[in-house]
């Protein structure tokens, strides 16, 4: 059996280094890396309008629910540069348009909308940069404190599967799964992380293995049907991922795959982590069902990163999110405490948690 493994690191990524600089906020433009070129190439896209950081999210030039909640609350500052609401007005609806599942999207519009209306159009403008830098901050803040809480039910020589990314590169800070082993491996708990390769996008292999071996981490890249296998034949303490979408009977959206990994997590004894800020949280849609579920172009699955992979003219279905029943969930980490075992109930008392 080969084993690729992480070239061993002397230094430990403390929490509190910098993040990863995905979005940089140039206050009359926002530069977003291109992750869809990493980690082979470094690239900035230049976003100078609301409908352009919407274009830039539809096509995954920056993904991951909260990071996708910030830059649409940058869009809408960017649509705030004329002075006026109605060009706040106008530009709300481009960018809600841009993906369909992650919540964050719709929360992040809302707040800068009820920023927008809360003032004279002579301080609009300033009053939605501050607001989108803070919106921003606050995620930041958010990653860090999910990640000690995460940390702390975590065992040591723990050996753990992930899914996605939800690291630095998919929110303003440490990430929300990737921020919670980050924090454990810092405690020492961590022996080894699977991150599952993520098809049709990689963003398991080119992404979440990246931020892992960059911050030390012992990690082991699987492909996505590994995992059943590696569960049964080899110890698996947890798994944890993030969401896009959390209902209010606590039911979890996250990348497609998702709920493969928890029913196997579930048959093998597996405790199954969910990583989630309270802007991930939807009260207004009632259960999972009613998640709206991203179809994305069958291209992407019948080519690999535009190399044709199955025969000419063949049809395809790319689903891209699934929802995980909450029985089958362990807990919810967010950033006002723990929701165990998630339920509708658990799930409002945690969010009522305010400091
Ligand atoms: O399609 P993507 O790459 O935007 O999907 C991202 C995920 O599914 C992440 O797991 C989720 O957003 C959690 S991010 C902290």
């Amino acid at each position: 059996m080969t084993k690729a493994t992480t070239p061993k690191r002397r230094k430990l990524v403390p929490l509190t280094d910098d993040p990863v600089r995905h979005i940089l906020w140039r206050g009359d433009r926002l530069d977003v890396l291109d992750q869809r070129l990493l980690p082979r190439r470094v690239h900035y896209v230049a976003c100078r309008t609301a409908a352009e950081v919407a274009q830039a999210t539809k096509d995954m030039v920056l993904r991951g629910a909260p990071l996708i909640g910030c830059a649409a609350a940058y869009g809408m500052a960017l649509a705030a540069r004329g002075g006026r609401l109605k060009g706040v007005l106008a530009a709300e609806p481009v960018l809600r348009r841009a993906r369909p599942t992650a919540v964050n999207l719709m929360h992040a519009l809302d707040h800068m909308l009820a920023v927008a209306k809360s003032g004279p159009e002579e301080t609009l403008s300033a009053r939605m940069a501050a607001a989108a830098v803070k919106y921003y901050r606050d995620d930041l803040a958010y990653n860090e404190t999910m990640a000690r809480l995460g940390a702390s039910l975590l065992k040591r020589g723990s050996r753990v599967i992930t899914h996605c990314n939800a690291g630095a590169l998919a929110t303003a800070g440490i990430g929300t799964a990737v921020g919670m082993i980050r924090a454990a491996h810092l405690d020492g708990k961590i022996e080894r992380v699977y991150p599952c390769e993520t098809r049709p996008y990689l963003q398991g292999a080119r992404l979440t293995l990246w931020e892992l071996m960059e911050a030390g981490i012992p990690a082991t890249l699987i492909t996505d049907n590994m995992a059943a296998h590696l569960m049964k034949t080899e110890r698996i303490d947890a798994v944890i991922v993030g969401s896009d979408r959390i209902a209010a009977n606590a039911d979890v959206c996250n990348k497609i795959g998702t709920y493969g990994l928890a029913i196997l997590a579930k048959h093998h004894g597996v405790p199954f982590f969910v990583v989630a800020p309270s802007t991930t949280v939807d009260l207004d849609t009632a259960t999972g069902a009613d998640i709206p579920i991203e179809e994305r172009s069958a291209a992407e699955v019948v080519e690999f990163f535009g190399v044709p992979i199955a025969p000419k003219g063949a049809e395809a279905r790319h689903f891209a999110f699934d929802v995980t029943p909450h029985e089958l969930v362990t807990a919810i980490v967010t950033e006002r405490g723990v929701v165990r075992p998630p339920n509708a109930a658990s799930l409002k008392k945690v969010l009522s948690n305010t400091k």
